[in-house]
C-alpha cells in the first residue's frame, strides 16, 4: 500500500478505515519523511519568499493575518457518501499538507517539491459548508449562522460562484506558492470532493507600499479604513467566537460574496459622484465630512445648502455599526478577468467577510445596503457562500478534530 494510499485509506471506506487513516498518520510521523526541500539559492531568495505564517495555534492563520498579496478561494462538493469518517481522513491530510506547505516543505508525494520552498507567507484556511455538517451527521455541531443568505433584491447569482460544502482560503504574497499550494491540496481532496469554483484575486504586491496601508480596490477606492484592527478588544469581540463549547470557540464565520463592478458605468461618472456614492474621498479615503483618512466621520455635518455632507445614502453611511461586537472585518482581493468581446470589463471584489455570527452581524448591514445604497448602481452580486470557519490546532491535532474526531 502506498503511503498516499494509507494516508487516505480509500476515499469511502468506513469503520476501520479511520483507525487505518489515523494509523497512516501516525506512521508517517514516526517513520516517513516528505520529500527533502529542494535547496534555495540563499542569495535568490528574498523575506517576501521566505516569511513564514505559523499555521498553529488556536486560532487558523488567513484571518488576523494582513492580507497577503494573492488568494485563491477554493470551494468543493462532497462526493455522495462521504461521512464523518471520510471528512476526518480527508482534513487529517489536508491538514498535513498546509502545515508543511506553510513552512516552505513540500507534502507528502509532491512531485514538484521545488515550488514549495518559498512560502511567502503562505497561509491555508479551512472553512465548512453547511451541508458538510448534514454529511458528517453533525448538524448539532454548525454555527447556527452559518446557513445559506437569504435571496436580496440586488443579487444576480450565478451558481457557478455560489455555493460550497468545504472552502480552502489559500494566500501567499507570491502567485506560484498559491498555484502550488492549491494543486497539492486539490490533488488530495479528489477522492473526497471535485472542485465547485475556484476563485483568484490580488491586491498590491508586497513591498510596493509600506505595510499596514489600506488597500485600493479595482473601483479606485480605499477599501478597509473602517475595518476591526488585529489586536483590538474590537477585531477579538466581532471576529472570533469568544465562548462556548470547544468546537466553537476560537471559530470565526465566513461570507463570500463575489461583488462584480460595472466598471462601464462607473468609468462615466464623475469624481464627486463617485465620492458622494460612498461617502469617503477618492484621493485620502477621508470621510467626505473629514480631512484624513481615519477621521471619524460625523453624520450630522451639514453643507452650505443645508443637506448632510456625508449623504445618507451614501454606502459608508448605510454600512456603519457603531457596536464594536456588531462590526465585520473585510478581506476582500480584486479580481480581473478577461473582457468579454465587446471589451467590457470583468472585474470585482472577492468580497470576504469575517464576523463571529452571521446573522447578528453581517446580515443587517447587508440587508440595509440591499434595500438603499447609492453603490448598487455600479456592483452587482454573482456569487455568494457562507462557511464557519473552524477553530485553528495544535502540532498533534487537525482542523475539524472538534466536529469530526
Ligand atoms: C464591490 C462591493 C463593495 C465595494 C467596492 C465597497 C467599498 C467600500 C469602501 C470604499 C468603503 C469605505 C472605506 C472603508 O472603510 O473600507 C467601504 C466601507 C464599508 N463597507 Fe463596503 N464595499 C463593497 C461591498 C460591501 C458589502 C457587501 C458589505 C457588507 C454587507 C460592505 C460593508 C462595508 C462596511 C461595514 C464598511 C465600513 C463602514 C464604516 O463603518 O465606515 N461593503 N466599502
Amino acid at each position: 500500500m502506498s503511503r498516499r494510499r494509507l494516508l487516505t485509506g480509500g476515499a469511502l471506506g468506513v469503520g476501520g478505515a479511520v483507525a487505518g487513516a489515523a494509523a497512516g498518520v501516525a506512521a508517517t510521523a514516526a517513520g516517513h519523511r516528505s520529500p527533502a526541500p529542494a535547496p534555495v539559492d540563499p542569495g535568490a531568495a528574498t523575506t517576501v519568499g521566505t516569511d513564514v505564517v505559523p499555521f498553529h495555534g488556536p486560532r487558523q492563520a488567513g484571518i488576523a493575518t494582513d492580507p497577503q498579496a494573492h488568494a485563491a478561494f477554493v470551494a468543493f462538493t462532497l462526493h455522495r457518501g462521504v461521512d464523518r469518517a471520510a471528512l476526518g481522513r480527508l482534513m487529517r491530510l489536508l491538514t498535513d499538507d498546509a502545515v508543511r506547505l506553510a513552512q516552505g516543505r513540500a507534502p507528502l508525494a509532491d512531485t514538484e517539491p521545488e515550488l514549495a520552498v518559498l512560502p511567502a507567507r503562505l497561509t491555508i484556511t479551512f472553512g465548512f459548508g453547511p451541508d458538510l455538517y448534514a454529511a458528517a451527521g453533525r448538524d448539532d455541531r454548525r454555527p447556527p449562522s452559518v446557513t445559506e443568505l437569504p435571496v436580496f433584491g440586488i443579487d444576480r447569482l450565478q451558481p457557478a460562484w455560489s455555493g460550497g460544502d468545504l472552502l480552502l482560503q489559500i494566500c501567499a504574497d507570491d502567485p506560484l506558492t498559491v498555484t502550488h499550494a492549491q494543486r497539492m491540496l486539490v490533488k488530495d481532496a479528489r477522492p473526497f470532493a471535485t472542485v465547485r469554483w475556484v476563485q483568484r484575486g490580488f491586491r498590491r504586491s508586497r513591498g510596493a507600499q509600506a505595510d499596514g496601508h489600506t488597500q485600493r480596490n479595482v473601483m479606485g477606492q480605499l477599501d478597509g479604513t473602517a475595518n476591526p484592527r488585529p489586536g483590538t478588544a474590537a477585531f477579538e469581540r466581532s471576529v472570533w467566537t469568544g465562548d462556548g463549547p470547544d468546537w466553537l470557540r476560537d471559530g470565526s464565520t465566513l461570507v463570500l460574496r463575489r461583488i462584480r463592478a460595472e466598471l462601464e458605468t462607473w468609468d462615466k461618472l464623475g469624481r464627486t459622484d463617485k465620492e458622494l456614492a460612498v461617502g469617503r474621498r477618492l484621493d485620502t479615503g477621508a470621510p467626505l465630512s473629514g480631512r484624513h483618512e481615519q477621521d471619524e466621520p460625523d453624520f450630522s455635518a451639514l453643507d452650505e445648502a443645508g443637506l448632510p455632507v456625508m449623504p445618507d445614502f451614501a454606502h459608508v453611511t448605510r454600512a456603519r455599526v457603531m457596536d464594536d461586537r456588531l462590526k465585520i472585518l473585510r478581506r476582500p482581493y480584486n479580481y480581473d478577468g478577461a473582457p468579454d468581446p465587446a471589451g467590457r470589463a470583468d472585474s470585482g471584489l472577492i468580497f470576504a467577510a469575517y464576523q463571529a455570527d452571521i446573522t447578528r452581524q453581517y446580515l443587517p448591514i447587508q440587508r440595509r445596503l440591499a434595500e438603499r445604497d447609492l453603490l448598487n448602481d455600479w456592483i452587482t452580486p454573482i456569487g455568494s457562500a457562507v462557511f464557519a470557519i473552524p477553530p485553528g490546532c495544535g502540532p498533534d491535532g487537525w482542523i475539524g478534530e472538534q466536529v469530526l474526531g
